[in-house]
């Protein structure tokens, strides 16, 4: 294997998501050296930091960025902080991977695609479902028609959580089902599809004391066929995307938090529903962290294109502007 110079990254946050899972999956990456990070408290960067093996950290978010060390950095902020931190990142000439959603209006995107272009960093949306093999050999079955015609998706994403401390349960942190997983099913139904959908209807519950949208269904209308999703924050857990092809049909079990402790699969169904001729295709062990981190490295050393692009991002971000003018005007959207 070729030696490859790794990127030194920079973490803004104790974020769950970071410490439990994207950082611990970032280390074991050959491109990745986690070499610092920053809470707004000095004490809980240094026991966060101890508890990864991480060399440095800074009791505030401006310190890490003067580290002349550091390459890129990751943000897991609350949603509503993305847009600052990203700018803050690139004013301080460094690249950013940042947490999903980007942003939480379409029209935020055009100020970091500016900010990109003129800096020439690179800015990338963290869907680390892009990165996984498995949704990447979906997306080639498809293409090769194994499937038939693609015509439907169909996905489901939910857990419960009222704890109002948490920032998914805050309307001013850009919380909601929608923001917070409703945009998996978005992205993966744009992925398998290759198209933007044309068109939105979406009906919207609210929390009445968060104000958050607590269970959330959404049609697509694309230019091939059609996609529907519930996403909520207020019921059993449970994930699921099935894919309709005029030939067969896939189920994908774990979709969107696919673990890298076992296999994952696509089960493909053809002819009778009564008598199944169910294949399964298994994937070996892997981190979608790792392989997110991998590719964005690479595309920073290497020039390779990242999957989750700032285009990428304004896309998806169009569709959740126009899931949230749908909800509103009861009718149909334009995307
Ligand atoms: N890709 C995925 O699989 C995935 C999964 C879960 C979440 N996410 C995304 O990751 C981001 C973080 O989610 P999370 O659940 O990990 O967040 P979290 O545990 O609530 O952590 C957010 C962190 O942001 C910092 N922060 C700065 N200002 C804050 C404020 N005003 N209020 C609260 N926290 C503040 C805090 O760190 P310090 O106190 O250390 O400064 C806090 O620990 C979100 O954008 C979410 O959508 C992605």
């Amino acid at each position: 294997m070729t030696k490859v110079k790794k990127v030194k990254w920079g973490v803004l946050s104790t974020a769950e998501i970071g410490m439990k899972h994207v950082i611990p999956a970032m280390q074991q990456s050959q491109w990745c050296d986690i070499a610092a990070l920053a809470s707004r408290d000095q004490d809980a960067a240094q026991r966060a930091a101890d508890s990864l093996g991480i060399p440095a950290a800074y009791g505030s978010y401006e310190q890490l960025l003067e580290d002349p060390e550091i390459e890129a950095v990751y943000i897991p902020l609350p949603n509503h902080l993305h847009v600052k931190w990203i700018r803050a990142c690139i004013e301080a000439g460094k690249h950013v991977l940042c947490e999903k959603p980007l942003v939480l209006q379409a029209e935020e995107i055009n100020e970091l695609i500016d900010l990109r272009d003129a800096s020439r960093l690179l800015i990338g949306e963290a869907f680390m479902v892009l990165h996984h093999p498995r949704w990447n050999r979906v997306k080639e079955l498809i293409s090769q028609g194994d499937i038939g015609e693609l015509r439907a998706v169909s996905g489901f994403f939910s857990f419960f959580n009222r704890d109002s401390k948490n920032i998914r349960n805050s309307s001013d942190y850009g919380g909601g089902s929608i923001y917070d997983i409703g945009c998996y099913p978005v992205v993966i139904s744009r992925y398998v599809f290759g198209a933007q959908p044309l068109k939105v209807a979406a009906l919207l519950e609210y929390d009445p004391e968060f104000k958050i949208d607590r269970l959330s269904s959404v049609l697509m209308d694309f230019p091939t066929g059609q996609a529907m999703f519930t996403a909520s924050t207020q019921l059993t857990p449970y994930q699921s995307v099935q894919i309709f092809g005029t030939r067969k049909k896939y189920d994908i079990p774990l979709p969107f938090n696919t673990p890298d402790d076992r296999p994952s699969q696509i089960l493909s169904h053809a002819h009778d529903i009564l008598e199944p001729d169910v294949v399964e295709e298994t994937f070996d062990l892997c981190s979608h962290y790792t392989l997110q981190g991998d590719a964005f490295c690479r595309s920073i050393r290497e020039g390779v294109p990242f999957a989750g692009s700032l285009e990428h991002a304004k896309q998806n971000a169009k569709v959740l502007d126009a899931i949230f003018r749908a909800a509103k005007s009861g009718g149909w959207e334009k995307v």
